[in-house]
């Protein structure tokens, strides 16, 4: 189907040529770079507003822009979201304590393509539970990134995470979910952390979006503060996400935001 400017779309979803995957790749590898190199400067003591600073730092040493900057009034280049708030947590003068466990997330634009990931990160010693924690929300994006192929559908991809993460009886989150991507931030379709197999649109190479769910120990529900951004867990529950942009190919999906270090969290890598 061609909308009005002539661009291919699926029940919305844009379809984007071969040749923009390269685009794609070029902005996922710089986030994912600036993540990989933010690391060693997540430690007790530091604030989360010195993170955001050395990242928009290097978000420029990229000769690339900040995505977040100016989105929607937000004034940061990235969120930090600790211990109990799910995300969008706003970088501040807090200092990090020894064991807060610790969501970093960089969207940037290279040549206006978006590249938009996430981590988890821990101050200093890392807890039984949140290590646990860290490592169901990632084997879960990983296991819906594998449901990603021409002919699957945004369902298998929530189900895959859903069923998994519910086995290891922690809980998804449901009022945030991933997100179309390309030469805009946010574009349909919303990528439902939950489903079931078979349900919601198809598959199609050439469709680029997010896989990012929060997944929590307590509770699914969340509450936004009053400063209109920060989500946190509803019963204070500790709760942990990974982000990786992804666009599908013929024979299965391209992740444009590995880690280029191979790393996937600060501890483990
Ligand atoms: N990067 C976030 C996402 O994964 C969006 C952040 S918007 C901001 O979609 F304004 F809060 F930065
Ligand atoms: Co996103
Ligand atoms: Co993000």
């Amino acid at each position: 189907m061609y909308d009005k400017k002539g661009t291919v779309t699926r029940e919305g979803i844009r379809i984007h040529e071969p040749a923009d995957f390269a685009g794609m790749l070029k902005a996922g590898q710089v986030a994912a770079q600036i993540l990989d190199d933010i690391a060693p400067h997540v430690f007790p003591g530091q604030t989360t507003g010195e993170i955001d600073r050395l990242i928009e730092e290097m978000v420029h040493a990229h000769g690339a822009k900040s995505a977040t900057i100016g989105y929607r009034g937000y004034q940061h280049a990235s969120c930090i979201s600790v211990n109990h708030v799910v995300c969008h947590g706003i970088p501040g003068d807090k200092l990090l304590k020894n064991g807060d466990i610790l969501n970093i997330d960089v969207t940037v634009i290279v040549d206006g393509w978006f590249g938009d990931t996430s981590r988890m990160y821990v101050a200093g010693e890392l807890g039984r539970k949140a290590e646990r924690l860290i490592q169901v929300t990632h084997d879960a994006l990983m296991l819906g990134i594998e449901a990603v192929k021409p002919g699957n559908t945004f369902g298998d991809i929530g189900y895959a995470i859903q069923s998994y993460v519910e086995a290891q009886r922690m809980s998804v989150v449901r009022d945030f979910c991933g997100h179309g991507l390309g030469r805009v931030f946010h574009a349909p379709p919303n990528v439902l952390h939950y489903g079931r197999p078979g349900r919601e649109a198809v598959l199609e190479e050439g469709m680029f979006f997010t896989i990012e769910p929060m997944v929590n120990l307590g509770r699914p529900e969340t509450k936004v503060l009053a400063d209109e951004w920060t989500a946190v867990t509803r019963d204070k529950s500790l709760s942990a996400q990974f982000e990786h942009s992804v666009g599908v190919t013929a024979g299965g999906c391209e992740i444009f935001t590995l880690s280029p270090g191979g790393k996937f969290h600060s501890t483990w890598a």
